[in-house]
């Protein structure tokens, strides 16, 4: 079987020149499907950088990213766009909600934006907060819920449309400990189902609860718990 995620000898330098920052420093890196992986480091040590990269947010300054087989280190803003839409469901630290909108109008913004008819676009937003332990909360906006009620929220947002993908960075670092539990369990739930969880993390703890744990220092891969990449 092919690898999910094969980025090879992946560079990213901002700001080339005097002041350049090798924020990922020839990193190589496999990902296999339905696995649940940690990445873990320090502030500045390339993790969001590492993230944007695998989210297909950003493009490397050299080396390859091979998503299911595709090239994307090349693509156009346009082509990468779509490989998030049909690929990714982002979860990010800030919930990234829109304040105006109830949790259900959160939930189906990114299906409006896939064409989704509305009455799809309704049942799989349902299904997805339900799924979240939000089904009593669909017309509540997030002021009106608390912060591990948002980030239920923004999960609910990131799996409507089953993606194979779900990218988390930082997914509980604005929570408290019962919160975080509910968002971890409700992370190894998705796993269960098959999709393939990338969690990225500066806390131990959550990452021991990955099956896997990879930590990266100064832009590099130091140690892989399956002992891949190294
Ligand atoms: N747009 C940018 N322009 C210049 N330098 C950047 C940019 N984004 C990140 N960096 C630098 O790249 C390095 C890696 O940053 P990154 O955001 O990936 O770290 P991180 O591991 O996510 O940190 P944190 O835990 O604080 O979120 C840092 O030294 C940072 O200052
Ligand atoms: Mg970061």
């Amino acid at each position: 079987m092919s690898a999910l995620v094969d980025i090879r000898d992946m560079c990213k330098v901002y700001n080339p020149g005097e002041n350049e920052v090798r924020a990922l420093d020839h990193v190589n890196l496999t990902i296999n499907e339905n696995e649940f992986v940690a990445i873990i480091g320090q502030s500045g040590s390339g993790k969001s950088t590492l993230m944007n990269m695998l989210g297909c947010l950003d493009i490397p300054t050299s080396g390859s990213y091979f998503l299911h087989d595709q090239d994307v280190s090349h693509l156009s803003d346009d082509e990468l766009s779509d490989i998030r839409n049909k690929e990714i469901g982002f979860i990010f630290q800030g919930f990234n909600l829109i304040q105006n909108l109830t949790a259900i109008e959160n939930v189906e913004l990114p299906l409006i934006y896939r064409g989704i008819s509305k009455k799809e676009r309704t049942k799989m937003s349902e299904t997805a907060l339900q799924k979240v332990g939000l089904e009593n909360r669909k017309t509540h906006k997030p002021s009106e819920m608390s912060g591990g009620q948002q980030q239920r929220v923004a999960i609910a947002r990131a799996i409507a449309q089953a993606p194979p993908v779900v990218l988390a960075d930082e997914p509980t670092g604005n929570l408290d400990t019962a919160s975080s539990k509910e968002i971890m369990q409700i992370l190894k739930g998705l796993h269960a189902e098959g999709r393939t969880i990338i969690l990225i993390t500066h806390d131990n703890d959550i990452a021991a609860q990955a099956e896997r744990v990879i930590k990266i220092m100064d832009g590099s891969i130091v140690h892989d718990s399956a002992g891949k990449n190294e």
